[in-house]
């Protein structure tokens, strides 16, 4: 069965007006309950039957509303396989999943043959992806504080474990990733992004000249409606293209750093370290972790957002990515342009100026659109595709991210407005993986964990709840 068929099931469920909140609570939490294993949670069904780096953060984020220790496990579980550079991996292998479910496979990423950083006990890619992990803890945290003094504990516990561990992985992001120490983080491929085939690639992976690439075949193409949901295969011979230069470096580095031909420094993904760092300045005090290490955490902060405020494009209103090879910058529209909304710490003005973008027609005040949601691209860019994955729809953990930041920022009335808005989305559309902008037609993945982890802690977070 087509997977993106079965968002029938939950269009069909609560469709028909928004569900009360109950309702939606228990559709979200058995979405999460369906695609459940052992101790970690599968993003969807069958397009995805491994763990994702960023996935089970945002599930964990969600988890953090329904069970906490199930929560703490999901990411203990993804950070046992984290290498010993401090790299959290994208894909932590499923060596259970059916075969030929997913390309590319343990094998052709050959980690642990290659890299004597890559962990034994489990097969991983050799790529990262953005760090919302320090986020999802600092929830777990929110979540156990409010119940009773055992489960504080054993939150607290669980905090001083992973704190060594985050702090690695942070370090590895503000050190390997950026020996330039712009504030800002190096990508080797647009996986790493999480936005794979967003426009904000398309001049980066131009320059790249695609050698031979061994035989392969999609399998991702089997589990959606239709392939125009998903990357190009011109797009994914690129993408694997790139797989081989980095294995050809056995993940060193340096040698990425040196040879590789897709550096570039991603706006997005270091917006999202900035609040990821802030997150982990607060677990840093909640178990009282030595002052080098706070100052340490502090100073990555500052740097961050002094490295995004260089990335500002008056014409556009939006920060834009960097090309590290080129020095260029690369002039997509998209809603990572939004970073620095993201990284928190604005002045009036700079706000002011994203805000306004956000509600120009270029994104979330399109006269077209079904919900008033930006689109993960915008409308007026040339890479602008409404149903190819970056390339347009409307995704609901972007509309997550932005409304947390709205409300950090204290944009308490917007932050709300979006908040509905997503959920008035889902509530027709379902949990899918991204919708259409402009009819809310559900794509991509039907019954995708982290929109139903992202719905769990928006229904738990309404101007109502304590
Ligand atoms: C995919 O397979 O679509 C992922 O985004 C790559 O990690």
């Amino acid at each position: 069965m087509k997977e993106a068929s079965s968002q029938g099931g939950a269009h069909g469920e609560i469709s028909g007006g928004q569900p009360p909140e109950s309702t939606a609570n228990s559709l979200a939490a058995g979405v999460l309950r369906r695609n459940g294993l052992k101790s970690w949670t599968r993003p969807a069904p069958t397009l995805y039957p491994h763990q994702w780096s960023w996935d089970s953060a945002f599930i964990a984020l969600g988890l953090a509303h329904t069970d906490n220790s199930r929560a703490a496990r999901e990411l203990e579980s993804l950070f046992s396989s984290q290498w010993s550079t401090g790299k959290v991996p994208h894909i932590v292998f499923n060596p259970e999943a059916p075969p030929r479910s997913y390309f590319p496979d343990a094998e052709r990423w050959n980690s642990s043959a290659l890299s004597p950083h890559a962990p034994d006990s489990r097969h991983t890619s050799g790529l990262c992806q953005p760090p919302v992990h320090a986020i999802a803890v600092n929830r777990i945290w929110e979540t156990s504080r409010e119940q009773d003094e055992s489960r504080a504990s054993r939150a607290r516990e669980f905090l001083r474990d992973n704190f060594p561990r985050l702090l690695n992985w942070h370090r590895y992001l503000a050190t390997a990733r950026d020996p330039e120490e712009s504030g800002l983080v190096t990508i080797y491929h647009p996986w790493e992004s999480g936005t794979d085939n967003s426009p904000r690639w398309d001049g980066p992976l131009e320059a790249v000249p695609v050698g031979e690439v061994p035989s392969y075949t999609r399998y991702d193409l089997q589990h959606v409606a239709d392939a125009s949901h998903r990357p190009t295969d011109a797009e994914y011979d690129r993408f694997l293209w790139l797989l081989e230069l980095l294995k050809q470096t056995r993940y060193e580095e340096a040698e990425i750093y040196e040879s590789h031909p897709f550096l570039v420094k991603d706006v997005f993904f270091s917006a999202i370290l900035v609040a990821a760092n802030e997150a982990l300045l607060e677990i840093a005090e909640a178990v009282d972790a030595p002052d080098e290490d706070r100052e340490q955490i502090q100073t990555w902060i500052n740097r961050g957002r002094g490295g995004l405020d260089g990335c500002w494009d008056q014409e556009f209103g939006l920060c834009l990515d960097r090309n590290v090879r080129t020095g260029e910058a690369s002039r997509a529209r998209t809603i990572a342009g939004f970073a620095p909304l993201i990284s928190g710490g604005l002045g009036r003005n700079q706000m002011d100026e994203l805000l306004q973008t956000l509600d120009s027609p270029a994104f979330a005040g399109h006269p077209e659109l079904r919900w008033p949601l930006p689109p993960s691209t915008s409308p007026e860019d040339p890479g602008f595709h409404p149903r190819s994955y970056w390339r347009g729809p409307t995704w609901p953990v972007v509309n997550w991210l932005l409304w947390w930041s709205l409300l950090r920022a204290g944009e308490t009335e917007r932050a709300e407005r979006l908040r509905r808005d997503t959920l008035d989305q889902l509530a027709e559309g379902g949990f899918a993986e991204y919708f259409e902008p402009f009819t809310g037609e559900p794509l991509g993945s039907g019954e995708q964990s982290w929109t139903a982890a992202v719905a769990l802690d928006l229904l738990a977070s309404g101007p109502d709840e304590p």
